[in-house]
């Protein structure tokens, strides 16, 4: 996150540079310097981040709201979702922001800071943000994204316009596209092998959307396999399907935005209780992969389309 942040400031103060050294010469430069000094609101010196000196009214920013991820080297799902962003809206401003309190205050504590969704808000606001764009990462509509809608409604009135664009499974459509471009991504399995897929699983009402997964993966492809370290199916659910189907080998998957703690320790790790190791007690040798579901351009192009149907604001508002 830290690189990510690092490489924004840099992009920026490089096109500030050849913006001024392109358009501008020294003679001109020294006339506007005065000239500035002697008007009270100069736009040149209110220029904003991306280095334009559009009016404040005017300007657009996307908040991308993920849950977080500790260890700053498995920002990569992160970082090519911001790519494809950058790609759609070049002239937009870009921010992060995690919902995850404890990973903020592990990150805080390595001197990487990064903002709450709220803190975020707040601070684009005093940047004279006026058309703000909230995307939420999370893969279903529960807890997470709960909150961020009361944080951004809390702030409705300080934007002309604010709209939040929804998780990555918030419609059967959704689930079943998701599930299509990821049986065709995964290139570490080999005919015959099975597929076993681990997402977070939560309290929420919206655990159901796992359940229907499971049900619409099975559907597709009989052999892949999907359950929660946190909520439903759970790993004895996946367990007795691959027992049933007679899986001896498999490929094992995050189905997470990041693979972070749950992915490296839960899923693939060798402690006794990861479930690359209670499949291997069972019989079933499985190879895990690390792959964030984000790093797949067209998963993270599923975040994206969500963005820019709120940002058009042809969705119900929040
Ligand atoms: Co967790």
């Amino acid at each position: 996150m830290q690189r990510l942040f690092k490489t924004q400031q840099k992009d920026t103060l490089s096109r500030n540079a050849v913006s001024i050294h392109s358009r501008l010469s020294a003679g001109v430069v020294m006339a506007l310097i005065i000239v500035c000094f002697m008007s009270a609101g100069c736009a040149f010196f209110q220029r904003n981040e991306t280095g334009t000196s559009e009016n404040a009214s005017e300007k657009e920013a996307v908040l991308l709201v993920a849950f977080g991820v500790s260890d700053p080297k498995q920002t990569k799902p992160y970082r090519n979702l911001e790519r494809i962003v950058k790609d759609r809206l070049p002239d937009a401003l870009i921010r992060w922001a995690y919902t995850s309190d404890k990973i903020r205050q592990k990150l805080a504590g390595q001197g990487i800071p990064v903002p709450s969704p709220e803190q975020a808000i707040k601070d684009l606001r005093a940047q004279g943000v006026a058309h703000l764009t909230v995307q939420s990462l999370h893969v279903i509509p529960g807890h997470e994204y709960e909150d961020l809608i009361e944080a951004v409604n809390r702030h409705r009135s300080d934007f002309k316009y604010l709209v939040v664009g929804k998780p990555l499974l918030s419609s059967v459509p959704d689930a079943e596209r998701v599930i299509e471009i990821l049986l065709k991504n995964i290139p570490e399995r080999k005919p015959g092998e099975a597929l076993i897929l681990m997402g977070h699983g939560t309290s929420h009402a919206a655990d159901f959307t796992y359940v229907a997964v499971d049900a619409m993966l099975r559907q597709k492809d009989s052999q892949a396999f999907f359950g929660t370290v946190e909520g439903h199916p759970t790993f004895d659910d996946v367990l007795a399907h691959c027992l049933k189907a007679g899986v001896k080998n498999a490929v094992l998957a995050p189905f997470m935005v990041v693979a972070g703690d749950h992915a490296h320790n839960d899923m693939g790790g060798n402690d006794p209780d990861s479930w690359k190791s209670r499949l291997g007690a069972e019989g079933v040798a499985a190879r895990p992969v690390y792959r964030g579901l984000a790093e797949v351009d067209a998963l993270a192009g599923v975040f994206v389309d969500h963005l820019m149907i709120a940002r058009s604001g042809q969705e119900e508002r929040h």
